[in-house]
């Protein structure tokens, strides 16, 4: 692929260096910025000629395959705007919008183009995720009942992201993309999520945004969402994710502490990870940071599925279904109510089969527990399956 990248901050830098690691054919052959200084050094950095602070003039490059977006948030929609007119296939960072009105609008205009759209939520992508989403696909855990997700560090590194105008949130928007689609993903995408009830607060710094947020995200099947998220957690980058099933359970350290702990008197200038914090002292360096953090496997999913004209695992319509569940939370933080999370365009499941499923443990009872004790005996727990009557059998 020949990729226009627009955006060199960040996470320009993350994708770059992703992209041009390890042998890999993709190539960046242009890059925007809006300052002409710091396009010509990502270009030099990344090694390709051309450099603009015109963004129409990287997306209409004629050599271009496909639109790279990694401008903030309030600009997504006019670069998928500038894509769609293009013509050209676009790969978006998160979150798509500010709002499910603003991703919609994007889902249209890159359908109605016909234009290949990725959703690059990288989160699901990494080496640990895509192995525990095979193992629940096959049914290792069974029904998915909860899915916890986690991220929070001390807060973000440009000042766009603090300005609820141009974010359209702030530890929400910003964090809880990611954990709301991680879960999404384990309890499953063709399942309806219906509300949202979520606590969030300002509890450290001077902005008008939330710092902090818990959200509970009610799925059709009676599974539950969580997310956690925070820009005032102290000691680096918290990704952790918990999944609860009928047949078994996932625990995931994505990054801080993942096996990986080093000790130094500090002063060498080491890059130790996102949001570190600290240099010096005990330490938890991430081996593979951007493999760790799925972004080859998330690169090569988008590319391969152009290639075969097949969706990404990650679209454009997954990122519209986060921004509405956000657009409730959002809500339900004001309201302290639940809030339905409205899909106007739902592509999903219509209906549900209920959760419960009783195990029969002969012909007048249901099995509730069964537990070995200390001293050795097997204690069953029944219920009666007329009278409801709950029991206990213990088995010496
Ligand atoms: N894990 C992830 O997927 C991940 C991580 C970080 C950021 N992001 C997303 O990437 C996007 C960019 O974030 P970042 O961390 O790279 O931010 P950043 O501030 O480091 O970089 C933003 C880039 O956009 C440019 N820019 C800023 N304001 C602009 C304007 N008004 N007009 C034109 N260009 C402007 C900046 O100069 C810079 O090149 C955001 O949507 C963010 O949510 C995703």
């Amino acid at each position: 692929m020949r990729i226009a990248m627009l955006g060199s901050g960040f996470i320009a830098r993350f994708y770059a260096t992703s992209l041009h690691a390890q042998r890999r054919k993709d190539r960046i052959i242009s890059v925007y910025s809006r300052n002409i200084e710091n396009a010509k050094r990502f270009a030099k950095d990344y090694g390709f000629e051309h450099f603009t602070d015109k963004m129409e003039e990287a997306v209409q490059h004629p050599d271009v395959d496909v639109v790279l977006i990694s401008l903030p948030n309030h600009l997504h929609l006019p670069a998928v705007e500038a894509a769609a007119k293009a013509k050209k296939g676009v790969l978006c960072t998160k979150p798509l919008g500010r709002t499910a009105e603003e991703a919609k609008k994007m889902l249209d205009l890159a359908e109605e183009a016909g234009i290949f759209a990725g959703y690059l939520e990288d989160l699901c992508y990494t080496p640990k995720f895509l192995k525990s989403m095979e193992s629940v696909k096959k049914g290792a855990i069974g029904k998915v009942l909860w899915a916890k997700s986690r991220e929070t560090h001390p807060g973000p590194h440009s000042d766009w992201f603090w300005d609820m105008e141009k974010s359209g949130g702030g530890a929400i928007i910003d964090l809880g993309c990611h954990c709301v689609e991680i879960s999404r993903n384990f309890i499953g995408k063709e399942i309806r999520p219906l509300e949202v009830m979520c606590w969030a607060d300002t509890q450290v710094h001077p902005i008008d945004a939330e710092d902090h947020a818990i959200g509970l995200v009610k799925y059709a099947n009676g599974a539950i969402g969580q997310f956690e998220v925070s820009w005032a957690f102290r000691g680096g980058m918290d990704l952790r994710d918990e999944v609860m099933g009928t047949e078994g359970t996932i625990w995931l350290n994505n990054f801080l502490r993942t096996g990986f702990e080093m000790f130094t008197t500090g002063g060498k200038d080491a890059y130790v990870a996102e949001k570190a914090e600290i240099d010096r002292g005990w330490l938890f360096p991430v081996g593979d940071e951007a493999h760790d953090l799925g972004y080859p496997h998330m690169f090569t999913d988008m590319f391969d599925a152009m290639e075969e004209g097949r969706e990404p695992l990650e679209t454009f319509y997954d990122g519209y279904v986060v921004n509405a569940i956000l657009d409730a939370a959002f809500k339900s933080a004001e309201t302290k109510k639940w809030e339905p999370v409205v899909l106007e365009d739902w592509r999903g499941n219509k209906s549900e089969e209920a959760l419960r499923q009783a195990i029969s443990y002969d012909d007048d009872y249901y099995l509730i527990k069964e537990e070995v004790l200390p001293n050795g005996d097997t204690k069953l727990i029944l219920k009666h399956k007329k009278t409801g009557e709950v029991i206990q059998r213990v088995n010496s």
